[in-house]
């Protein structure tokens, strides 16, 4: 059995000395990997630049940015699993600049930004044969949590997506709160620490893929 994931922040770089990013510590997606690899599943895991060690058991690619982490998960495939956990920066500027911008209206003032591929939605549009079994997806809500993850199962093309709560401290943080949104229906998960709560999804992902 092989998976492959996705985990923390991309970084787009604006110039040589500046970036777009966010606050994805990666942990939640490491303790993932980790617990899958401990369940004897093979591991690839696309990483964001983190401050973690690479898992043990686990191969880890590192990326920089969202078009990188899309190559790499293209390159780690097939797989019979592909869980996106990683906080994909959704912009990037258009034309990084190869000297550091000044603050006018030729530069930093005028930063234009496209949108990134959107990794989990190119990866469950995948034909049948490429495309995993199974695809699954997180939707980090600060309000009206289930609603807006119930959509993003749909509009993604997600099999599974796991609904997270990060009104609180999630980001960074080190405890966690999960709702799974299947075409079956909804399971709770936690407030755990992540990689308790990464043991018992390695444990729902594993059944669903060993039926
Ligand atoms: O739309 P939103 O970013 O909230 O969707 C979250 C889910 O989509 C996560 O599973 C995330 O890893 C994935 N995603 C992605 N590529 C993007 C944006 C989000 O894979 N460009």
């Amino acid at each position: 059995m092989r998976a492959v994931l996705t985990a923390g922040p991309t970084l787009e770089p604006i110039d040589p000395v500046r970036f777009l990013s966010n606050r994805s510590s990666g942990r939640q997606g490491y303790a993932l990997a980790e617990a899958l690899a401990a369940l004897g599943i093979e591991v690839t895991l696309v990483s964001g630049p983190t401050a973690l060690n690479d898992p043990p058991g686990v191969a880890t690619v590192r990326v920089e940015t969202a078009r990188e982490m899309l190559a790499a998960v293209e390159d780690a495939l097939p797989a019979d699993v592909f869980i996106a956990v990683a906080a994909v920066a959704d912009w990037r500027p258009a034309e990084p600049s190869g000297v550091k911008l000044k603050l006018d209206k030729s530069g930093i003032g005028a930063l234009k930004l496209v949108e990134n591929p959107d990794i989990l939605r190119t990866i469950a549009a995948l034909p049948p044969g490429a495309r995993p079994r199974l695809v699954a997806g997180f939707a980090a809500e600060t309000h009206d949590m289930l609603v807006h993850a119930r959509d993003k199962r749909l509009r993604k093309g997600a099999d599974w997506i796991f609904a997270n709560d990060v009104s609180g401290d999630v980001m960074g943080g080190t405890h966690n709160t999960l709702t799974l949104i299947t075409p079956d229906g909804e399971t709770r998960f936690g407030p755990a620490p992540k990689d308790e709560i990464a043991r018992q999804i390695a444990q729902a992902l594993h059944g669903a893929l060993a039926r």
